[in-house]
This record gives C-alpha cells, structure tokens and sequence, in this order.
C-alpha cells in the first residue's frame, strides 16, 4: 500500500481550536489536548473490487488525553462521516468486536488511547485500518468466517463419554484454575489478525482457536483428550505445528490469553502421549537434539531429520540444497559445539528430568471428525 499509489484521499479538517495544548474540563483543571490526524481505510464490497488500490479518508480532531480510538472513530461517524463502518459494542474491551489495526498492529480500538499511540510512534497521525488474514467487508468491518470455522474444528466444547454424576460436575479449584488464562479470551480476533503464520497458510488453525482447544483437552471433565491431541498434531488439519514461535499473538491479545503458550502445551501434551511420527513433532526433536548436542542448531541434519525416512521428501529438499550450496549458504557439515556447550547439556538434563516427574496421564483416543479445508 505505498502512498504514491493511493487513488483517492479525502481531507477533511474539523475544528481546530486557538489552542491545542489545554483546553480546561469542567472541574476547571487542565486536560492535554491536541490535534489528531486519522487516516482510515475504506472500501466497501460491494461497490470497489477486490484488487482496487485501498483509498483512504483522512480526518482531523481535536482529541483529549485520554480519549480512546473508538470515541474518535464515533466523533467522525456521528458529526462528520455517517458512512464510516466499524463494529463496536461494549466499548470496555468484553464483548470483542472492535479490532482494527492502529499504525500496522492489531488492537481494541475501545481500549486504545490515542495520545498513547501518537506518543508511541512520535507522531499525530494514527494510520486506521481492517484487521488482517481477514476480508475486507466495509471499511474496518471483516469477515471473520474463517476465524470461527477455526474454532468450530477444535469443538470448543466439552464431550464426556462417562455415566453422568446426578448433580453437577464439581471441578477442584486447582484443576479450574488452569483453565484461567484461556477461559478469558473474548474472541476478538486480534490475534488472529497478526498470526504470520496465517499470512502464508489460510488453512492454519490460528492462535485462538488453539488456544480454546487447549482449553478442553486440559478440563478434567472431558475424556477424548487424546483425540483432540491426535486431530490438532495431524499436519494436514494445520493445527500446532504450523506455528513459527512468532509471539505476535502473546502481544497482541488484549486479554493476556497468551495463545503460544497454550500451542506449546499441546504439543508438549501430544509428545508425552507418543505423537512423534510427523514432520513438526521430528522438526522439534532435531532441533532440540542439535542444540542439547553442541549449543545451536545443526542446519545440516535438521531439515533431513524433519523429513524423516521419506524419498519423496528428500527429493523436495535437493533443489533448496543445491540452491543453498551454489549461493554459498551452505553451512558447514562438522557440526562443532560452541564454547559453553557443556553447561547447555546440563540444563537440559535437568529439564528432562522435571518433564519425567511431570509426564501427564493420558486416556485413551476415539475417532476425531475434522472441519473441511478452509474457504478462501
Ligand atoms: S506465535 Fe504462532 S500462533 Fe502466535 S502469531 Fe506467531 S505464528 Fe501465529
Ligand atoms: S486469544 Fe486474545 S487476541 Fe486472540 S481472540 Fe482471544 S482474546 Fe482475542
Ligand atoms: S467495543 Fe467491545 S471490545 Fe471494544
């Protein structure tokens, strides 16, 4: 979206005031104030196509410190553009309907204060716009069809196979407790929005939707833990091994879900319960081994080790060695441990140790029906 290229671009300033350092509440005290330059992006389906350059609508406002992005947004709706789309609601960042990203990072705008922003970024304009791994439906509204078709697949719900108790389940406090951090999620879809991984593969489950299934495997009163585990260690249901680590989701969510963490759990759960056999779970085993070894990775087996014993996959990996090897990237084959190697061992010995004494009890899988590949 380079600004040279932007087809339309409308200015519209509004009220500017004498004085935009202070302007005086009605207790009389002084309140920070100055002038905020918005640039949103619009588009509307159903009249602009797809591939049409994004134009954008630039309006100026007086704001108050303290003053939140979506007060400004309903400034422009109300008084100066009724046909500016967002979603919003509660305004108090619980019912998660006002994702947009704010200078390129996905945020609430209920929860987003502007004078911070400007403050962050060293300048009183504030770039608007639609959250992303999302289509544009009308200005900063998405369809978020592919973020609950996520969710859906991981059946965020509880199945219990057992006879029922006559009254309810009781949970123990310790056991509920676990459940804290993701039970809080509000689905907003920030998350979702900045997943890097997303961006190369639609098909990937996406942070939140992971997350809530670590949810259910980890709630004591479902039984098909391992089967949840099975579907979501399966590469071609795109589930936890098509995260890259990027953390993007662990910043971003405004209700500290955390959602990598909740990725890592699974993983850890799936390999405790004997889930090795796939290119992700052998991926981290290699570059595990590699690091345990010699204090980093070993470049040379890691690819090899993640294939597996796999011609076809050896073959896929040939043109990337050859490339590699012509354009002189190719790293060194003696895979010699770095000063301090020996001190790396050791704390993993220790790791491993404690994941022995952690190593979780597993029930038995039944069979896991998954969601159809993702819609476009
Ligand atoms: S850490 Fe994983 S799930 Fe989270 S944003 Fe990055 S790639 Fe996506
Ligand atoms: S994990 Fe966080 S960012 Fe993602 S949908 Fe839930 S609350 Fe929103
Ligand atoms: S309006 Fe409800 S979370 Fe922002």
């Amino acid at each position: 979206m380079k600004d040279k290229k932007i087809a339309k671009e409308k200015t519209a300033k509004y009220k500017k005031p004498n004085n935009a350092d202070a302007v005086k509440n009605k207790s009389g005290k002084g309140v920070k104030s100055k002038i905020i330059k918005f640039r949103i992006q619009r588009f509307d389906a159903a009249k602009d196509k797809k591939d049409d350059t994004p134009r954008y609508d630039t309006f100026e406002l007086e704001v108050k410190e303290g003053t939140t992005l979506l007060d400004c947004l309903d400034m422009i709706k109300w008084k100066h553009d009724g046909s500016l789309t967002y979603r919003r609601n509660c305004k108090n960042s619980i019912c998660g309907s006002c994702g947009m990203k704010v200078n390129k990072r996905t945020k609430l705008a209920c929860e987003t204060q502007v004078h911070k922003v400007t403050e962050t970024f060293c300048s009183d304009e504030i770039l608007i716009e639609p959250m992303g791994n999302m289509k544009p439906v009308k200005d900063l509204v998405v369809d978020m069809g592919n973020f609950w078709d996520a969710l859906h697949a991981v059946k965020p719900w509880i199945i219990y196979d057992g006879s029922f108790p006559e009254k309810e389940f009781i949970m123990k406090k310790e056991e509920a407790k676990k459940l804290d951090a993701v039970a809080s999620c509000i689905m907003c879809g920030v998350c979702y929005s900045d997943c890097n991984s997303l961006e190369v593969e639609k098909r990937f489950l996406g942070p939140a939707a992971l997350a809530r299934a670590l949810r259910y495997a980890d709630d004591s009163r479902d039984t098909r833990k391992k089967e949840r585990l099975r579907a979501l260690n399966k590469p071609s249901n795109h589930g936890i091994w098509d995260c890259t680590h990027c953390f993007a989701c662990v910043q971003v969510c405004p209700m500290k879900v955390a959602p990598l963490e909740q990725i890592l759990k699974i993983r850890k759960y799936a390999q405790q319960s004997g889930m090795i056999f796939n290119p992700g779970a052998r991926h981290h085993k290699a570059f595990s081994d590699g690091v345990k070894h010699a204090g980093w990775i070993n470049e040379v087996t890691l690819p090899m080790k993640s294939v597996g014993l796999n011609i076809v996959g050896f073959f896929q990996l040939a043109p990337v060695g050859m490339r590699m090897y012509f354009k002189g990237k190719m790293p060194d084959i003696w895979h010699k441990p770095i000063v301090g190697a020996e001190e790396i061992k050791k704390i993993y010995l220790e790791l491993e140790k404690k994941e022995m004494s952690n190593k979780s009890d597993i029930k038995e899988p039944e069979l896991f029906e998954h969601r159809n590949p993702n819609k476009e």
